[in-house]
């Protein structure tokens, strides 16, 4: 695919890093594009996914590093994530493979002061995702010509193993409503190429001893 969605979102995702290289997690990382680079910032990485052929796939690919990446093969809905362990954690085109409640553990992860980022999928809800899906059409079709002509003059694009997809997706007002349930003071901002990106950052300990 000459345009990725997720990829196309990674500088937004890597904006709400909080400051320090700190230690990081990515669920459901596919190939490890993502992971590479939080390494890239510094972060030491933990990254897995549920598919074994995936984390192969990623192991195979290293680190550019300065920060280390440690895959595994898990799935996020049974591992024994540490509490308030991370600094930053994401799922990119991730969560809706298991239950929304996941997040509860993933914020049960973070430091106070972590954040949590969930780029995601989601159905329109109302007029004004429809008007968003309909412009998102040109723009795309723009975005995957220009992506396309620049793989054509380097040489090619990335013909590596692909990432296991989902095509059954929540509702932006579902999102909405989970995301003020399980993540209070979240934000949820719509983005235009057929992604939602959720932002949560864990409150600061108010008594530090
Ligand atoms: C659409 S892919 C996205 C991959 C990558 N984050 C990206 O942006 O390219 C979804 C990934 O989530 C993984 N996944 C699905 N269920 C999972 C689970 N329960 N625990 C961990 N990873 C899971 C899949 O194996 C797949 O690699």
């Amino acid at each position: 695919m000459p345009f990725n969605h997720n990829d196309h979102y990674h500088p937004l995702l890597l904006d709400q890093l909080p400051p320090g290289p700190g230690i990081a997690l990515d669920v459901g990382c596919g190939t490890g594009r993502f992971a590479r680079r939080l390494a890239a910032t510094g972060m030491a990485v933990e990254a897995l996914d549920v598919s074994a052929a995936m984390v192969e796939a990623a192991s195979g690919l290293g680190s550019p590093g300065p920060g280390k990446i440690v895959y595994r093969q898990a799935d996020v809905t049974t591992d024994d994530l540490p509490e308030q362990h991370y600094d930053y954690i994401s799922c990119l085109a991730s969560l809706h493979h298991v239950p929304f409640g996941t997040v509860a553990k993933l914020r049960r992860a973070l430091v106070p002061g972590g954040v949590l980022v969930v780029l995601t999928p989601a159905r329109p809800s109302g007029p004004r995702d429809w008007l968003r899906e309909l412009a998102a059409v040109p723009a795309n079709a723009l975005a995957r010509l220009v992506v396309y002509a620049g793989e054509r003059l380097n040489g090619g694009g990335d013909d590596g193993p692909q990432a296991p997809t989902l095509s059954r997706f929540p509702a932006i007002g579902e999102v909405r409503r989970d995301a003020a349930r399980l993540l209070p003071g979240s934000t949820v901002r719509p983005l235009l190429f057929w992604r939602t990106l959720i932002t949560y950052r864990e409150p600061e300990d108010d008594h530090p001893l």
